[in-house]
């Protein structure tokens, strides 16, 4: 062999040629399944800013190193009607504000340093849900990564108030939120309405905590069960509250894993048509066997879609199962399965 050669070298052992041709095509197929389902890579802060593509960037710094020192006053200085996509970037701090995302700005990007390092607080309770949230977004087209969003409100205690207590009401339609978190007691996240994807995210509660009408996708998320000290029944994770047939709402709950402290069941029936799919999820013991209930609802439970596929873990056992509730078949699944579920394809800039 010359030493002269340099590569691609003919005189290179053809083992080597084989395994760089491996690497090859193994990287090039990677980065094509960067937006499909089976992506094995994380979405992380670079890459969203890439698919983003903007050059506009707002900083918001506690210590007044940014272009602004609280959430809302950058929100406030998008102009209204916006159509191109702002970065606001929050540095590492937490935030004592409650922050509203109004209707007519949309193309927001709040992207936090990390969810243990950015975030939203506040703390306020009240018998009115919306009034309650510590973040509230009405405008479509909002990505957030990297974020918290806490209601630090003492809801939860015994002999205290019911009064609700919301870390994010989600109110538009295309919003994704990437590795972010919610933090409440109960009625944490109000996914009232629109598509929304969710991703790597950690949301905390005991009693009702993820509700609304809203079309959603939950995808390796995090779901933490707490107790509450004021009432002797078990909460549920999810009261979805789809109101009819032809309603196309619904949370849709893919790979992840559900665990914490104290029993609670998947999903009440909220409204007559409650639609609420776990799939391929760890479920602990945190969940009651009989999985999903009835409480405080009075009609049939005929139109109810509570369904579970292929979940595991010790909560996943099926014996003891509410009578209307579904192990699904893979013909059924599939559907919920994919990110066409909330047509991701035309909105989602990034998706796994
Ligand atoms: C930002 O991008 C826009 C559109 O691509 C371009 O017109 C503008 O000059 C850029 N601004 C800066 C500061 O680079
Ligand atoms: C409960 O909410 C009401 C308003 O809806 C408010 O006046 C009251 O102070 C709240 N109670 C607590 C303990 O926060
Ligand atoms: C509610 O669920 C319980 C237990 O599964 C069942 O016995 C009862 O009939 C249900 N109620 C209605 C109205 O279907």
């Amino acid at each position: 062999m010359s030493s002269s050669c340099s590569w691609p070298c003919s005189a290179l052992p053809r083992a080597i040629h084989i395994a760089l041709a491996i690497i090859f095509v193994v990287s090039v197929s990677f980065l094509d399944h960067v937006n499909g389902m089976d992506a094995k890579t994380v979405i992380d802060s670079p890459l969203l800013t890439q698919k983003i593509g903007t050059n506009r960037t707002i900083k918001v710094d506690l210590n007044g190193d940014g272009d602004f020192n609280s959430v809302q006053a950058a929100i406030d200085s998008v102009p209204e009607g916006n159509s191109q996509w702002v970065i606001i970037h929050l540095r590492k701090g937490v935030y004592r504000e409650k922050v509203h995302i109004p209707k007519n700005k949309p193309y927001i990007f709040l992207r936090g340093n990390g969810r243990g390092r950015s975030a939203i607080v506040w703390s306020e309770s009240s018998s009115d849900n919306v009034a309650s949230a510590t973040f509230k977004v009405e405008s479509h087209n909002f990505i957030a990564f990297g974020v918290s969003f806490k209601n630090e409100a003492p809801t939860g205690v015994a002999y205290t108030s019911q009064n609700q207590s919301v870390a994010a009401f989600v109110a538009a339609d295309k919003v994704a939120f990437y590795h972010c978190a919610f933090f409440s007691t109960h009625n944490t996240l109000f996914d009232y309405k629109g598509r929304h994807y969710y991703d790597n995210c950690y949301i905390q509660g005991s009693i009702d905590f993820i509700f609304g009408r809203g079309r959603s996708v939950f995808h390796s998320c995090e779901i933490f069960v707490i107790s509450d000290k004021r009432v002797t029944i078990h909460g549920s994770i999810t009261a979805q509250n789809r109101g009819s047939a032809n309603e196309n709402s619904g949370f849709v709950f893919v790979k992840g894993k559900v665990y914490g402290i104290g029993g609670v069941y998947l999903g009440r029936a909220k409204g007559a048509y409650s639609r609420v799919v776990f799939a391929k999820t760890y479920l602990s013991n945190t969940i009651e066997p009989h999985g999903w209930t009835n409480w405080s609802y009075d009609g049939t439970t005929e139109n109810l879609y509570h369904a579970e596929f292929k979940c595991h873990g010790p909560g996943a056992e099926s014996e003891k199962r509410a009578p209307w509730s579904k192990e699904l078949t893979e013909k059924e699944a599939a559907p919920f399965l994919s990110i066409d579920y909330i047509n991701g394809e035309e909105w989602l800039p990034v998706w796994l």
